[in-house]
């Protein structure tokens, strides 16, 4: 066991959730503090309700617990945005301003801050998407990853704080249900196919978006805190590739199990913010600086969503929110 006491912030969340069972596994589960607005559905590990709004809450947080990482993964995700752009603005910033703030005056080693695809908009190029391209993020959610990588960046030039970052792109994963975005269809879409129900779909048949498997986009995480400094060439964030399909596609791969699943579509607001985003990303830099490569395409996700997901609405078990 490493000797090191994390706090992750957004626990609960979708990626939280998975990511504290992760990193406990690897720390143990006294030096893995979970934390969120939300009390958790089961208390069996360290848990403390910290608004991250409230910088002088996380202060005792960390002397309490001598934290020395920070995992922060709160924040309101794009479609959630949208409704409300002034409180998507100041959790996304003020949260991280209250980590970097702490990380200056506490002794914090390495910070985790995810970025993602919505910093692109659709200036940017959107077919393998470089690392260094024209960021013009069209919803709050996007603006204010853009201006979170900036200032990853300004302090670890100017404060020598070492935050680490991706870029990630729609995240799926059978553990936890999907927070409130635009690629949460991809989540939706293998809950009804477990359930023997069609799936309405808010985007268009042919939308293309970059996706990562759970499994893949924790290992990228874990990769990137685990690589010598030397080797983070990039501090604002990294791009990183998993797959890339469109909801037709998908429905294609989950009717190879389920011959009778059908998806319908809708598409709603999110389709003009799924359209600004990149299809597919080019993740040159995080390959080369830290050797990520992904395990998981559309075919071995679906099949892990669909024998992980019947089997869960079988035995009628919950799943985590
Ligand atoms: P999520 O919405 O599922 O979880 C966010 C968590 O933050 C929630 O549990 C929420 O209760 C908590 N939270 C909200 N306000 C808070 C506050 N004031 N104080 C403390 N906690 C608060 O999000 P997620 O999908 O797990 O995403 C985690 C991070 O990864 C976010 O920064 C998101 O931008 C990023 N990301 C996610 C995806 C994806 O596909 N899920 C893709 C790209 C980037
Ligand atoms: N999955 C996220 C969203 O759709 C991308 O950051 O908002």
């Amino acid at each position: 066991m490493r000797k090191d006491t994390i706090l992750v912030i957004g626990a609960n969340g979708q990626i939280g959730s998975v990511l504290t069972q992760e990193l406990r596994k690897i720390y143990g589960s006294s030096n893995v503090i979970a934390s969120d607005i939300r009390l958790p559905k089961e208390k069996n590990a360290p848990f403390e309700q910290l608004d991250i709004l409230k910088a002088t809450d996380l202060a005792k947080v960390i002397d309490k617990y001598k934290i020395n990482q920070i995992f922060h993964l709160a924040a309101i995700l794009s479609a959630k945005g949208e409704k409300n752009p002034k409180l998507a603005w100041d959790l996304n910033m003020n949260s991280l301003f209250n980590v970097l703030e702490v990380a200056k005056e506490k002794a914090i080693d390495k910070i985790f801050f995810p970025s993602s695809i919505a910093v692109f908009g659709s200036k940017t190029p959107r077919v393998s998407t470089p690392q260094q391209t024209i960021l013009h993020a069209e919803t709050v959610y996007g603006i204010s990853k853009v201006a979170g990588e900036s200032w990853a960046e300004y302090y670890h030039a100017k404060f020598g704080i070492d935050i680490r970052s991706l870029r990630y792109p729609g995240i799926i994963g059978h553990q936890s249900l999907a927070g409130g975005g635009t690629t949460d269809y991809a989540v939706d879409i293998f809950h009804k196919a477990a359930q023997n129900e069609d799936y309405i779909c808010f985007l268009k048949k042919d939308t293309r978006l970059p996706m990562m498997y759970m499994e893949d986009a924790i290992r990228a995480t874990l990769q990137l805190m685990d690589a010598p400094a030397e080797q983070i060439k990039i501090r604002s964030s990294y791009n990183i590739a998993g797959m890339d399909f469109t909801p037709a596609e998908l429905t294609l791969e989950i009717q190879k199990q389920l011959p009778d699943f059908k998806t319908v579509y809708a598409p709603d607001f999110r389709q003009a913010i799924a359209d600004s985003w990149p299809e597919s990303i080019d993740d040159t830099a995080a390959q080369q600086d830290w050797n990520w490569a992904p395990k998981y395409d559309i075919s071995s996700m679906t099949k892990d969503m669909l024998s992980n997901l019947i089997k869960r609405y079988q035995q009628t078990e919950n799943i985590h929110p």
